[in-house]
């Protein structure tokens, strides 16, 4: 298993693509939605090994704005395995002084599943551990284009002046205003895209891609992708 360096920083913020639950199912002759189910229990170690190493944000991308095109019986199947994970789940999270915030087009959920969501990032504001921030509806180029709407809406009222924009300010605009960018980007999978995932957000990320399929993504992967993070040099454009 792949060692970190405790001299290195970890990553503050991981943001996965979990990818590859269909194939996991497909690869068992099992229905997708086995495959989805499976993922969950690689979303609760992801937690816990990201709670022992002092990772301050997980991003998790659940489900996209493109993922509505899916036949409607996964997308029902989605919605309940989101329900049913809040449901059970909401115990450890306050156990383990986890927060949950959630991005994405959210009112295009069913009226149930919003309410759970608005239920539990209420439940577990003030923990101040873990943030968990899940990606449900979300795609990157609605968010920018939410976020060009208010701007465009704040000048016409005369509250902003074009002339003031710039990246900081238009990144206070975006769904994910009150995080820093992902340091750390992982997709499962072998997919070599970010299917329109943060786009903004991980403009200075590193990526790490692993053909490990989602439902199979577990403590020794996400230690293996950290370690490989921390042998990366971040330049951000300088020397
Ligand atoms: C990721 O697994 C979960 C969601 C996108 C909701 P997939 O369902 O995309 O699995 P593959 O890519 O078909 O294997
Ligand atoms: C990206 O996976 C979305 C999520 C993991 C939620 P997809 O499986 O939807 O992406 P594509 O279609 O392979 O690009
Ligand atoms: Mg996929």
């Amino acid at each position: 298993m792949a060692a970190l360096d405790p001299n290195k920083e970890i990553p503050q913020h991981i943001a996965i693509i979990m990818d590859g639950n269909g194939r996991w199912a497909a690869a068992r002759n099992l229905p997708r939605r086995d495959g989805h189910r499976a993922g969950a229990a690689s979303v609760e170690e992801c937690l816990m090994v990201c709670g022992e190493l002092g990772v301050r944000y997980l991003t998790l991308y659940a489900f996209s704005s493109e993922n509505w095109k899916r036949p409607e019986a996964e997308v029902t199947a989605l919605m309940a395995l989101l329900a049913h994970f809040l449901k059970e789940k909401t115990p450890s999270l306050m156990k383990n002084n986890i927060r949950l915030q959630v991005i994405g087009q959210l009112t295009k959920l069913p009226e149930r599943n919003q309410k759970q969501l608005r239920d539990t990032t209420e439940k577990t504001k003030n923990n101040d551990g873990l943030t968990l921030v899940v990606a449900l509806s979300y795609g990157s180029r609605e968010e920018i284009v939410d976020a060009a709407r208010q701007l465009m809406e704040e000048a016409r009222a005369g509250a902003i002046d074009p002339d003031d924009l710039d990246a900081e300010t238009f990144s206070r605009y975006l769904y994910t205003a009150a995080l820093p960018d992902p340091d750390l980007l992982i997709r499962t999978s072998g997919e070599c895209r970010v299917s329109n995932f943060l786009l903004w957000q991980i403009s200075y990320a590193e990526i790490v891609i692993t053909e490990t399929l989602w439902p199979d993504f577990r403590r020794e992967h996400l230690v293996a992708a950290i370690a490989e993070y921390q042998c990366r040099h971040r330049r951000f454009g300088g020397l």
